[in-house]
């Protein structure tokens, strides 16, 4: 049942999202599919999706090549809610004939919201207005368009008199047409009916013999219904088709997740390199150096200073804490810690507030405790490591004998000598202390110092023997 134009349009129009995941992103040249290419630490369907939902869809599916078993497991592990479903395009014949593919699972809905799933970026304040253009004014469809300094291939929106006659793409385009910059993304809001009653009208009259879904603008106009464009921001950039294309989109993205952060009250001295993936969260007045590296999902807090050049991911920083010019994954760092210079904190590495970590310092699977400090040339494995530690110049764990992993254990207190290999299983007790170049096997008693080295031996005046021994045979050889 089509709805008149002139009726008044319900505030709460009822919306289906379909996004189209079934194409084989041949130019990408890849084994993984296309819409599953990360960007700035989420696959571009991710990112789709939460631009999907800024619409609040009451279902969402999502246009899938037979099996794509990686795209269903994929999105069915982002717990979006409502959950998508899923529909197979056996052949992929073209953007209009995949949406028509959704028709039953779209079923009774006002509008339908069309998107591709390889990420035309516009914002979530483009969607709004998208969405507010089409409940507004009740256009038969609603496209967002921007504008585009190499329009490349993409669809041309040619105007007459201003108003849209019809979206060319730039393979079937004229010279004057491909002229044009105003091109179409495929975020696209249609009236359910009309939708569904024009796409049969398609045909495959053009280079690349698809169902092409912007060719359904024509024919709604020919039936005398309005067609609005809403201008959007897309950074100058659309979908990953290529690598090119990959770059672009996560080069704009990553500017607004830098953009976001600042606004938050964050300082990010060099945003042109600093990559913050978008789950990242930052607290107010910390400062980002450059040439760091924020993944997956990351936790800083307040008043830290990370970088320059620190590479981390899935980790947690306490606020007041600093951390530069090191690498860190799945650790945990408390409030006012101090990491590197060339520093690595590996899965695991828990470090308590107040500790300090320093240069060419390995820590793994370890809690540095309360204050505790290994500042230089050490490697600490499957360590628990009380308060008030020292851990001297070139420590080893000595974690793995050849067949398992053994824990090391230093209590409150203790001193660890430089370069002391601690052979694992081991315990050094409370206030304890280890002598210099000692490799302990053995536990040590609270408050005991531990030396396990041989007894110094002083050999008097012998730099003056081994001279004249040597002036003997150099003149023996010379004269
Ligand atoms: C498409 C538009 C173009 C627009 C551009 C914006 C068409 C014909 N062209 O071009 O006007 O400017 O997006 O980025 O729509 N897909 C399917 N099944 C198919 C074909 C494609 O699911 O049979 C999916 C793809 O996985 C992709 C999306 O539809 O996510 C768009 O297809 P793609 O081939 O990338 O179209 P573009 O050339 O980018
Ligand atoms: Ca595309």
């Amino acid at each position: 049942m089509a709805e008149s134009n002139k009726k008044k349009q319900p505030r709460n129009r009822s919306l289906a999202a379909v996004v189209l995941a079934a194409g084989r992103g041949k130019r990408l040249k890849s084994s993984t599919a296309k819409v599953l290419h990360p960007v700035c630490g989420r696959p571009a369907l991710w990112h789709v999706l939460q631009l999907v939902l800024v619409a609040k869809p009451t279902r969402i599916v999502v246009v899938v090549a037979p099996g794509a078993d990686d795209v269903r497991d994929a999105v069915r592990s982002w717990g979006i809610s409502p959950a998508p479903v899923f529909v197979e395009q056996r052949e992929q014949l073209g953007t209009g004939h995949a949406v028509m593919t959704t028709e039953k699972a779209v079923g009774r809905v006002h509008d339908v919201l069309i998107a591709n799933g390889d990420l035309d970026p516009v914002t979530v304040d483009d969607i709004r207005r998208l969405m507010l253009a089409h409940r507004r004014k009740g256009p038969a469809a609603t496209i967002a368009a921007t504008e585009l300094a190499e329009p490349g291939g993409y669809g041309r929106v040619v105007r007459e008199r201003g108003r849209v006659s019809r979206i060319v793409e730039g393979v079937d385009a004229t010279p004057a047409e491909r002229q044009l910059r105003e091109v179409a993304t495929n975020w696209m809001a249609f009236r359910r009916d009309l939708l569904f009653a024009t796409l049969p009208l398609l045909d495959r009259e053009n280079r690349q013999r698809e169902y092409y879904l912007n060719r359904a603008i024509p024919i709604l106009l020919d039936k005398g219904e309005r067609i609005e464009v809403v201008r959007c921001d897309t950074g100058g950039v659309m979908g990953l088709n290529s690598r090119e294309g990959l770059a672009g989109v996560q080069r704009v993205l990553r500017a607004r997740i830098n953009a976001r952060h600042m606004d938050n009250g964050v300082t990010v001295l060099d945003p042109a390199t600093t990559y913050i993936d978008v789950d990242v969260r930052i607290g107010r007045d910390s400062t980002i150096y450059p040439n760091t590296f924020l993944e997956g999902g990351t936790r800083i807090g307040r008043r830290c200073t990370i970088g320059p050049s620190v590479g981390m991911a899935d980790s947690t920083v306490g606020d007041g804490s600093a951390v530069f010019f090191a690498v860190v994954e799945g650790s945990k760092i408390g409030r006012g810690v101090e990491v590197g210079p060339f520093a690595r904190l590996r899965q695991g590495a828990e470090l308590e507030d107040g500790s300090a970590v320093g240069n060419f310092v390995e820590v793994k699977a370890t809690r540095l405790g309360k204050g505790s400090k290994a500042k230089h040339l050490t490697y600490l494995g499957n360590g628990r490591i009380g308060r008030g530690v020292n851990i001297g110049a070139g420590t080893v764990f000595v974690n793995y004998d050849g067949y398992d992993k053994h824990v090391t254990v230093v209590e409150d207190g203790a001193s660890i000598g430089s370069d002391t290999m601690l052979v694992a299983p081991v315990r050094v007790g409370k206030d304890a202390n280890t002598g210099a170049g000692s490799v302990i096997t053995k536990d040590v008693p609270d408050g005991a110092l531990a030396v396990e080295r041989s007894e110094q031996r002083n050999i008097e005046g012998f730099r003056k023997r081994k001279d004249a021994t040597h002036r003997a045979s150099d003149k023996g050889r010379g004269a």
